[in-house]
């Protein structure tokens, strides 16, 4: 059920920003429920939605005496952990992890992600190769039918900081587009992630057959992890505009 929060008179971008952030929470919520039980290890993914799913964890925590170990994939996601009071662990003691659940960018019809959004692609694939289940939580505005129609902002790449010009170079010649660092908010400098690395945004001009650029991308020098999860979500919910939950 889709709670309608109060919204200015005839604002459409401040209705649709709480459409969003109620969808999130609406899949946020359904994954939690269907997808969490008693005594599991859970991969926290990171980002705006997880927060919504944590807060859910937290509750049935308390609600059902439910004993979960939580796994990190951000410094973010460890800083939600401990404020909700949930059990803090990582791989060295839980390396097979239950379930994880993740946010995303975009996700298309195969169930192919553009993660890294918030630059931290590389602990949340690690964590996510990690579990038995890997669950992913968006609002409809990610549901894609080809990677590239709802998400502008291309494909993140972490890169050591040394290689980020040859990398960008190595992508662009082979596949197009362009390859731009990312950069703070501040334009002070380059958004620098939880590894010490850099990110460089790959704004793809075609959609492509993902498995193999992910492969090829990673082969190059310099270049740590992809945002594309190719083959790794089992499911997706997405909460609809209409406050259904769609499951793919
Ligand atoms: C961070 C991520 C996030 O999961 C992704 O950006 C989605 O974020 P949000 O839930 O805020 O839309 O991959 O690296």
């Amino acid at each position: 059920r889709l709670i309608r929060l109060q919204r200015g008179p005839g604002n459409r971008s401040n209705s649709s920003t709480v459409m969003a952030e109620e969808a999130k929470k609406l899949a946020a919520c359904a994954a939690v429920d269907n997808h969490i039980q008693n005594n599991q290890v859970v991969g926290v993914g990171s980002g705006s939605t997880i927060v919504y799913a944590v807060d859910r964890l937290a509750e049935r925590v308390r609600q059902e005496k439910l004993n979960i170990v939580c796994v990190p994939t951000s410094f973010q996601a460890r800083q939600l952990i401990l404020q909700h009071g949930l059990s803090l662990s990582d791989l060295d003691r839980h390396p097979d992890l239950d379930v994880a659940i993740d946010g995303a960018d975009e996700v298309d019809d195969s169930l192919t992600l553009i993660k890294g959004g918030g630059g931290c692609l590389t602990q949340e694939k690690i964590v996510a190769g990690c579990a038995k289940h890997f669950i992913v939580i968006a609002d409809y505005r990610k549901d894609s039918k080809v990677l590239g129609q709802q998400w502008k902002k291309g494909v993140p790449v972490e890169v050591v900081p040394m290689a980020y010009v040859p990398v960008s170079r190595a992508i662009t010649r082979r596949f197009g587009g362009e390859a731009v660092l990312r950069m703070a908010v501040s334009k002070a400098g380059p958004v620098v992630t939880d590894n010490s690395n850099f990110i460089l945004d790959w704004k793809f001009e075609q959609a492509q057959n993902w498995k193999e650029v992910n492969t090829a991308v990673k082969m190059i020098p310099g270049v740590v992890e992809t945002g594309l999860f190719v083959g790794m979500a089992e499911k997706v919910y997405f909460g609809m505009e209409d406050g259904s939950v769609k499951v793919r």
